[in-house]
């Protein structure tokens, strides 16, 4: 199938890539130059596992104009939605990418599917995204097609994520709109579900809802464990075992960060307050999730005075296996110790440099000579640190990394 991506960030690289491993013809569109040809030379400008050896074995053509685009049977738009001042979702790049859009469509004689891969509050596609491109002079329904399909990868598992997806939701305008994307999927082994298009909007949020809220339940039962001297992982294992809750995502620690949950969380607390309703459940998930990574820092005090102290922290990403710090817990616990009258030294295997960006006044060193602070602090549970030797240490440990158990005094920030 002749495919275009809009957007080269996280899901339109992904999708470009191995689309075009999948034997597709891809065309991917971005305003940025220099990443377009970084990927054209079969680099990823991301640090995700997979990715670099992917694109160097295919062909994706990469360009800023979007008239290439005109002979495809399927656009992707797949921009960012960041947040508002507000929390609600900043639909700027999607009404812009849909706006070039509907100017490749003025001008196509065959019919061809739009669909919208984008993270959107429901009603998005539909209220703003189809009248857009009827300004083309076309008509949705009849000359071309939309479907909404969000897509569900976890960063640093995004092409495996890809490959192997748990579902595939297609979110369609009719059902001739809906053939063309399962068309791609025919090969996939997981359930393909047609949905309406703002179902399919809805399911990408309320997911993400359900994994945040997951995440902060666990670390309220941590945070009471932590007081009544329980270990919450031997707890989450107990709970895990009845199969209506499952054991994933019982991890408690210092809360969920990165570019998706907590945008998209408040997101959609911001699209239910529009409509009049009040989401009680996720605007306490977002309150203990805010206050999670803080704990760190409140435990460290009791065994080390701030002022005048270095302070080594092990992990800036939100997650291992990423580079990205986008709303990680190490902003906020970096910011108190600094606040505090602290010194920061801090190491992470990827995500220095973009940390580095956000904070140029602290330190950066390897492990070791973090390790060498008057107290270190576990934010990220990269696998690494478990063969670093903590002996004789002061670790405040947020992601449960058993070594640092060794440590002189450790203590877990739900255990
Ligand atoms: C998340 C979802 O998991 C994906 O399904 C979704 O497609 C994606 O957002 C998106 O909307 O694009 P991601 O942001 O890559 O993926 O990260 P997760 O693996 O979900 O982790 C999020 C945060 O939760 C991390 O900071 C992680 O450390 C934290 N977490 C995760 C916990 O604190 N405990 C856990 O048990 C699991």
């Amino acid at each position: 199938m002749r495919i275009s991506v809009i957007g080269a960030g996280y899901v339109g690289l992904v999708a470009a890539a191995c689309l075009a491993k999948l034997g597709h013809a891809i065309t991917l569109v971005d305003i940025d130059e220099a990443k377009l040809k970084q990927i054209a030379g079969g680099i990823s400008p991301i640090h995700e596992p997979g990715l670099d050896e992917i694109l160097s074995q295919v062909s994706v053509e990469t360009t800023s104009d979007y008239e290439r685009i005109g002979g495809s049977d399927l656009i992707l738009i797949c921009v960012g939605t960041p947040c508002n001042q507000d929390g609600a979702m900043s639909l700027e790049y999607i009404e812009k990418a849909a706006r070039q859009v509907s100017r490749v469509l003025r001008l196509k004689a065959n019919y061809c599917v739009v669909a919208v891969r984008s993270t959107v509050v429901p009603g998005t596609t539909e209220e703003l995204v189809i009248p857009i491109l009827e300004q083309s002079g076309k008509k949705v329904g009849r000359d071309f097609g939309v479907c909404m399909e969000p897509e569900f990868l976890q960063e640093g598992k995004a092409v495996y994520n890809y490959m192997n997806p748990s579902r595939i939701i297609i979110g369609q305008l009719d059902e001739r709109s809906g053939d063309v994307l399962a068309e791609l999927y025919k090969h996939v082994k997981a359930p393909v579900i047609r949905t309406s298009i703002r179902t399919a909007e809805m399911i990408k949020l309320a997911s993400n809802a359900f994994l945040g809220a997951r995440i902060s339940l666990i670390n309220e039962i941590g945070n009471m464990c932590k007081a009544l001297g329980i270990d919450t992982y031997e707890v989450a294992k107990g709970v895990g075992l009845d199969d209506r809750i499952g054991s994933k995502f019982l991890n408690s620690g210092i809360g969920f960060g990165g570019s998706c949950l907590p945008k998209d969380l408040r997101a959609l607390i911001a699209r239910s307050r529009q409509i009049g309703y009040e989401p009680e459940i996720l605007e306490r998930v977002l309150k203990l999730n805010d206050g999670q990574a803080l704990r760190m820092v409140e435990l460290l005090k009791t065994h080390v005075s701030l002022k005048g102290a270095t302070i080594g922290i092990l992990g800036l990403a939100f997650k291992p296996g990423t580079d990205d710090v986008r709303d990680c817990g190490a902003i906020k616990i970096v910011e108190a110790l600094l606040d505090g009258g602290a010194a920061v030294r801090a190491y992470d295997p990827a995500a220095m440099d973009n940390f580095r960006k956000l904070f140029p006044q602290i330190g950066y060193a390897g492990p070791d000579e973090v390790l060498e602070s008057d107290a270190v602090l576990i934010v990220t549970e990269w696998e690494e640190f478990e063969h670093l030797d903590y002996t004789g240490k002061i670790v405040i440990d947020g992601r449960r990394v058993s070594k640092a158990r060794e440590a002189r005094i450790y203590e877990g920030v739900c255990w």
